[in-house]
């Protein structure tokens, strides 16, 4: 089991003053953890936005209008009979979709404002998964490569297309982008192979794959990283190679935070459309 780098910086300004320092433990470590930062929403904002200027996301100086949102899991009414040790949240992927109509979301910048329950209930976990690609046989890294996936999600109709082995857009890393949603509903399936209609064989051989990498993110605990809650937490994960899910043991009342999302300032990524 892994856990988050703990920095203690009590202020905005001392969190600007070492970004540095917290972008060489961003790009190595998935998630960061700045604790008893105990922002107020504005500074947060614009702790978001001078990390943009030296990390390269959006908001930043230059754009700083940053997307906000509260999530105290409100909807998951099963997260209050599970215990601390067992997923609610499903593991997932921040929206793999987004690579073709919208930038990425590719970090969050979560602020824990309310955290009233044991340190053991409500815990968030992450799973690299440049890892994960890297872990692969070449012969299955070659393979994967080659993969556009069609994806269905319950938030949309329409399936659409991705790539599967993505190129990290801070450290040049090869990352798996696999459209874990939250719900788990229907799993991808080989849409292009080498940019044409993939063989029966290429198709079978994906599935068994894809199913391989779900599973183990899903039940490898020893690459696991695990964030221990306490109120005040700043935590800045990765999530364009952060697959995460959280655990059970509280209520919405105990367990609220405000995330801001990142996204690139530019983006190239190939646009597949459906044909
Ligand atoms: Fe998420």
């Amino acid at each position: 089991m892994l856990e988050p780098r703990i920095f203690n910086f009590s202020t905005a300004n001392e969190i600007i003053d070492n970004a540095e320092k917290i972008l060489e433990s961003f790009k190595t470590d998935i998630v960061v953890c700045i604790r008893g930062a105990n922002l107020s929403i504005e500074d947060q904002h614009l702790v978001a936005q001078k990390l943009g200027d030296v990390f390269g996301w959006a908001p930043n100086s230059s754009e700083p209008s940053g997307e906000q949102y509260v999530e105290s899991h409100k909807r998951l009414e099963n997260k209050e009979s599970l215990s601390g040790d067992e997923v609610f949240l499903n593991w997932h992927m921040e929206h793999v979709e987004y690579d073709q109509t919208n930038f990425p979301i590719i970090a969050g910048i979560w602020n824990m404002l309310t955290f009233t329950t044991d340190s053991e209930n409500g815990k968030t976990y992450f799973y690299d998964t440049a890892n994960l690609y890297n872990n692969l046989s070449d012969k299955d890294k070659d393979f994967l490569s080659r993969c556009d996936c069609t994806w269905s999600d319950y938030l949309r109709e329409d399936p659409y297309v991705s790539q599967v082995v993505q190129t990290h857009w801070l450290t040049g890393e090869k990352v798996i982008r696999l459209n874990l949603n939250e719900r788990s509903t229907i799993p991808g399936n080989l849409y292009n192979f080498d940019n044409r209609k993939p063989t029966e064989d290429e198709r079978n051989y994906f599935v068994g794959l894809r199913d391989f990498l779900v599973k183990t993110i899903q039940e490898s605990t020893q690459d696991r990283i695990i964030h221990k809650w306490q109120q005040g937490d700043l935590l800045i994960p990765d999530l364009f190679k952060g697959a995460h899910a959280a655990t059970g043991g509280f209520s919405s009342e105990q367990r609220e935070f405000v995330g801001i999302w990142a996204r690139p300032t530019n983006w190239t990524a190939r646009v597949i459309l459906e044909s």
